[in-house]
């Protein structure tokens, strides 16, 4: 089960063992940020940012591991945290997870889906929006690409640092806005709009 996830110091010489042959899922101008070891767990790194930002409070890396645990006592699929790193040697904290099965939502439909399981996936979506909301969880970065559609056909979320759970569940003015974040990339939001109720919300 998902006890406490202590977090650990890695070296730089056990880092790079332990990242040999992965491939670089995400990357930014700040360097890796995503990968996908050899064994098929992935790797997250976070930059540990000297600054006063919300940040240094709790860092991301941390944020990451106490959502994954506070999304699985609520019965939201997330990925499933194997191990919490502090590597100094390159100022990145890790998280170290198995993946939650399954493809994004714009992986799904890169892969090209018919008309109707598309409208079905749209207002799966937006009922599991509905869900979330009512559990209090507000997610930050809900867009396509951080939702995933699991083989047992039901929604789960990755990229889970930016997401905050409240005790109750959210108001109307905090679900309109997050609403609002999910209709905020031109393609994902072309793609919901084909649906009159997604169209509706968006005006
Ligand atoms: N738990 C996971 N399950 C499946 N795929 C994942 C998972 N975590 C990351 N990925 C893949 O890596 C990509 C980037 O991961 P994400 O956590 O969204 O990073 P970023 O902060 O760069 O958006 C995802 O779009 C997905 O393709
Ligand atoms: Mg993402």
């Amino acid at each position: 089960m998902r006890n406490r996830i202590p977090l650990q110091l890695l070296g730089h010489d056990k880092y790079l063992e332990m990242r040999a042959g992965a491939r670089v899922v995400e990357q930014d101008e700040h360097g890796e940020k995503v990968l996908l070891l050899p064994d098929g767990t992935y790797f997250k790194l976070f930059r540990r940012k000297r600054v006063l930002t919300s940040a240094a409070w709790k860092p991301y890396a941390q944020r990451f591991v106490e959502n994954a645990a506070a999304l699985h006592r609520l019965g939201i699929p997330c990925p499933q945290v194997l191990k919490h790193y502090r590597i100094p040697a390159i100022s990145r904290d890790a998280v170290h997870y198995l993946p939650l099965e399954g493809e994004t939502i714009r992986q799904v439909i890169a892969g090209g889906l018919g008309e109707a399981r598309a409208d079905a996936l749209r207002h799966q979506l937006l009922e599991f929006i509905h869900h979330i909301h009512s559990l209090g969880i507000f997610f930050r970065s809900a867009h396509l690409g951080n939702i995933v559609l699991t083989p047992e056909n039901t929604l789960g979320l990755i990229d889970i640092s930016d997401l905050r759970i409240s005790w109750f569940r959210l108001g109307r003015f905090r679900r309109r806005r997050n609403l609002r974040h999910v209709l905020r990339y031109r393609d994902d939001r072309e793609w919901l709009r084909r649906s009159i109720e997604w169209a509706r919300l968006d005006k």
